[in-house]
C-alpha cells in the first residue's frame, strides 16, 4: 500500500494541503487505490516551540518509510532567515538527493494569463537542477557588519550533477514527443560553469537526434518567454535559474496559484510540493488557492503508477475552473475549502481516461 507523507508546513501550507488531502483520498477511494497518509508536523511552529528544525531520525524515516512525499509550503515571518525552511525543504532535497525538480506549466484557462494572448496549446516543462549550484551555502561571509565586509557564495557544478540533470530533461522529451529542449545559463558571464552545461548538453543532446536543441542566456531568454512563450517545450536549467523561470512561466500560463512541482530522485525518492510559498500576506484568510497542491496530487498519483487517478485529478480542476469555482487570484469567489470540496465532488462524475 503506497505510505505517503504530508508536511502542511507554514502560512497557506496547511490550507492548500487539507485540500490536496480531501482529493488525494476521495480519488483513492474512486480509483480503488489504497493509501496509508501519516501528517509530520515540520513547520515554523514546531521550531518556535520546541527548538528543532527536522532531526536525523525524521530524514531517515521520511527516505526510507514513504513512497512520497507531499510538502505544502514553508517560510513564516517569525523566522528571521527560514533557518526551518532551509533545513528542512532545502535538507530533504539535499539529503534525498532529489536531483530533478520538476516543474510543469501549463494553461488551464487562457484568460488567466496576463499576456494579452497565449496559445491554450503552451505548455512550459522547467527541469531545474535541484542539488547543486549557488543553493549549498559553500561560501560565507568576513568581516560582517563592518564597512570592508566581504560575502561569497559560491556556485557548484559537477559534471555528474549536469549530466543525471540534462539527461532526464531529454528522457522526458523523448518520452513525452516534445520537440525542443533548451538549456538556459549564463554562459557569457558566468564561463566556467557555463563551459560545463554547454558541453554536456551537447553531449547528450547528440544521443537525442530527433529533439531540435538551443542554449539561451537566462536574460535573453525570459525576455523571449514572455514574447512568445510557444516556442518553449522542455526547459533545462540550474537551482537558482530554475527557480526564476518558474514563478515567471506559472504565472505567464495562468499564476502561482495553480502550478505544481515534483522533486525527485527517479527510482528512490519523491516530494511533490506547489511552487507558490507559505504567501503569509494572505494566510488565513481562506484565499489561497489550492490548485497547485491539488495538482501535485496528480503528479503523484502518476508517479505511484496510477494514470487513471491522475487523469481523473486533472479532469475535476479542468471542470472546477470551467465552472468559475475559483478562488480570487483567478477572478473567483470561493474560498480554498469551497473549491477542494467542489473538486473531491466533481472527481465522480469524471470519467476514466
Ligand atoms: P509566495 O509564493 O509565498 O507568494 C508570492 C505572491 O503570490 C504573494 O502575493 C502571495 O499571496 C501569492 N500567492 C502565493 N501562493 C498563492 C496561492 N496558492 N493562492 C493565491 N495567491 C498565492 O512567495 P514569497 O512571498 O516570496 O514567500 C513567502 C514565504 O514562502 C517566504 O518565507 C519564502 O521563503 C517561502 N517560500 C517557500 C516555498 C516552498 O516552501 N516551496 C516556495 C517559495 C517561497
Ligand atoms: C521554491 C522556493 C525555494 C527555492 C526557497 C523557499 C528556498 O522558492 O521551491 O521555489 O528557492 O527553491
Ligand atoms: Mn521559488
Amino acid at each position: 500500500m503506497p505510505r505517503i507523507a504530508l508536511i502542511p508546513g507554514d502560512g497557506i501550507g496547511p490550507d492548500v494541503v487539507r485540500e490536496a488531502r480531501r482529493v488525494m483520498e476521495r480519488v483513492a477511494e474512486l480509483e480503488g487505490v489504497p493509501l496509508e497518509v501519516t501528517q509530520w508536523e515540520l513547520s515554523a511552529e514546531r521550531y518556535l516551540r520546541e527548538g528543532v528544525t527536522i532531526t536525523d531520525e525524521e530524514f531517515r524515516a521520511l527516505a526510507d518509510d514513504y513512497d512520497a512525499i507531499l510538502l505544502g509550503a514553508l517560510g513564516d515571518p517569525r523566522v528571521p532567515g527560514n533557518q526551518h525552511a532551509r533545513d528542512i525543504l532545502l535538507g530533504l532535497r539535499f539529503k534525498l538527493d532529489l536531483y530533478v525538480n520538476f516543474r510543469p506549466c501549463v494553461v488551464l484557462d487562457p484568460a488567466y494569463s496576463p499576456l494579452r494572448s497565449i496559445d491554450a496549446g503552451v505548455r512550459l516543462e522547467i527541469f531545474r537542477e535541484n542539488t547543486e549550484g549557488l543553493y549549498l551555502g559553500m561560501g560565507g561571509a568576513l568581516r560582517a557588519g563592518t564597512p570592508d565586509e566581504i560575502a561569497i557564495e559560491e556556485s557548484v557544478n559537477t559534471r555528474k550533477g549536469v549530466d543525471r540533470i540534462v539527461r532526464a530533461a531529454f528522457e522526458h522529451a523523448r518520452g513525452q514527443g516534445r520537440s525542443r529542449v533548451t538549456l538556459v545559463d549564463k554562459a557569457n558571464a558566468m564561463r566556467a560553469e557555463g563551459n560545463l552545461w554547454r558541453r554536456v548538453f551537447a553531449d547528450v543532446a547528440g544521443g537525442y537526434t530527433q529533439v531540435t536543441t538551443d542554449a539561451m542566456y537566462v536574460d535573453a531568454m525570459v525576455m523571449d518567454l514572455v514574447r512568445r512563450p510557444e516556442r518553449y517545450d522542455v526547459i533545462v536549467t540550474s537551482n537558482l535559474f530554475g527557480d526564476i523561470v518558474s514563478d515567471l512561466s506559472a504565472e505567464i500560463t495562468g499564476g502561482l496559484g495553480l502550478a505544481p512541482s515534483a522533486n525527485l530522485h527517479p527510482g528512490r525518492h519523491a516530494l511533490f510540493e506547489p511552487v507558490h510559498g507559505s504567501a503569509p500576506d494572505i494566510a488565513g484568510t481562506g484565499r489561497a488557492n489550492p490548485l497547485g497542491a491539488i495538482r501535485c496530487v496528480s503528479l503523484m498519483m502518476e508517479h505511484l503508477g496510477h494514470p487513471a487517478a491522475a487523469r481523473r485529478v486533472d479532469a475535476a480542476v479542468a471542470a472546477s475552473v470551467a465552472r468559475g469555482m475559483t478562488t480570487p487570484d483567478l477572478g473567483g469567489a470561493r474560498s480554498t475549502e469551497e473549491v477542494g470540496i467542489a473538486i473531491a465532488g466533481l472527481l465522480a462524475e469524471t470519467a476514466e481516461a
